[in-house]
């Protein structure tokens, strides 16, 4: 299996969530948030180096979060910036020389599944580009400034993008750069490898893997992991 170097943005804040504390910190089921993606990224048998992604002010609670798992893996932190962009490509930065293969992965997305990292470590292998997604279920419409319905894209064709998303390392940090230069704004690493015309392909996500955003998803969240556990 190819070997993968994870990056795991976590330099978010708690704003959506309702909290003042980064929601990466909250409580699920008697343990931090990221520790729990922390334990399903170990337990993929491709990963074999970690870097979590914090903003300064939670460095000691995530050292000490990952210092009380003890995973197989190496876990270095990294340094957040004030989007996810710029976090992520703080932890391009920090990747360790000779890393050939990345796959990023949103801390707050806490219920992926070992498989699906070992499945996009080994699509990995073949594509230069890739991301888990799901197809939509619902109708989607495109609506302008005025909330007026612009059109209804056909939802055949419609995915709903999750993480992880996984890259070649040197043509990611290129798009990085390219997005730095143009002033690209966007909200996954995949919209970057689009605007530079690299292809970026489906790797099947899974319907549980949401990303911890409002108190709705924390109590979804924990209705999962009961269900998982055989918990009543
Ligand atoms: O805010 P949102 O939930 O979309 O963030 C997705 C992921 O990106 C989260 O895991 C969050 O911690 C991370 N993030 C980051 N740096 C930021 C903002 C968000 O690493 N400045």
């Amino acid at each position: 299996m190819t070997s993968i170097h994870l990056l795991i943005p976590a330099a978010g804040s708690g704003r959506r969530m309702g909290s003042d504390r980064n929601k990466v910190l909250l409580d699920l089921m008697g343990l931090p948030i990221i520790a729990w993606t922390l334990k399903a990224a170990a337990q993929s048998e491709a990963v074999v180096w970690m870097g979590l992604v914090g903003q300064a002010g939670d460095r000691a609670a995530l050292e000490a979060i990952v210092n009380r798992l003890s995973l197989p893996q190496p876990v270095a932190f990294i340094e957040g910036g004030s989007t996810r962009q710029a976090s992520v490509y703080n932890g391009l930065l920090g990747l360790p020389p000779g890393a050939t293969r990345v796959l990023i992965h949103d801390g707050a997305r806490c219920l992926a599944t070992p498989d699906l990292f070992n499945r996009c470590a080994a699509a990995l292998a073949k594509q230069s580009g890739l991301v888990a997604a799901i197809p939509v279920k619902d109708t989607i419409k495109l609506v302008d400034a005025n909330l007026t319905v612009e059109a209804t894209p056909d939802r055949q064709r419609l995915w709903a993008a999750q993480t992880p998303q996984g890259f070649d390392i040197g043509l990611l940090k290129q798009c990085h750069q390219q997005g730095l230069d143009q002033g690209w704004s966007v909200t996954d690493d995949a919209a970057l490898f689009e605007q530079c015309g690299l292809p970026v392909q489906i790797v099947p996500g899974e319907e549980t893997n949401l990303k911890v955003t409002t108190p709705m998803d924390l109590a979804i969240a924990e209705f999962i992991l009961k269900q998982r556990l055989g918990q009543p």
